[in-house]
């Protein structure tokens, strides 16, 4: 099981962390990968000025925004899901 970890510390949750969840939750739904990916809200990750911060296993992201979170999905997520 993937793990997919959000921040909605202060920090994230002002620059839109929990739009990029809701968008996560999308696509995860539509790709089918319930089953594959755990998908959560973490708190902060003391990176607040890189923000949005997110962690895939064990992998830190930072600077993640909703307008780029679709090709995260794809290259982060899907391709580890579906090689
Ligand atoms: S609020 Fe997200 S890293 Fe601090």
């Amino acid at each position: 099981m993937l793990r997919v970890a959000v921040c909605v510390g202060s920090a994230c949750h002002l620059r839109g962390s929990g739009e990029v969840i809701r968008i996560l939750q999308d696509l995860i739904s539509a790709y089918g990968l319930e089953d594959q990916v755990n998908l959560e809200g973490s708190f902060c990750h003391s990176r607040c000025t890189g923000g949005i911060v997110m962690h895939i296993d064990d992998e830190l992201i930072t600077g993640v925004r909703k307008d780029t979170v679709f090709r995260l999905f794809q290259d982060k997520i899907l391709r580890r899901c579906r090689p």
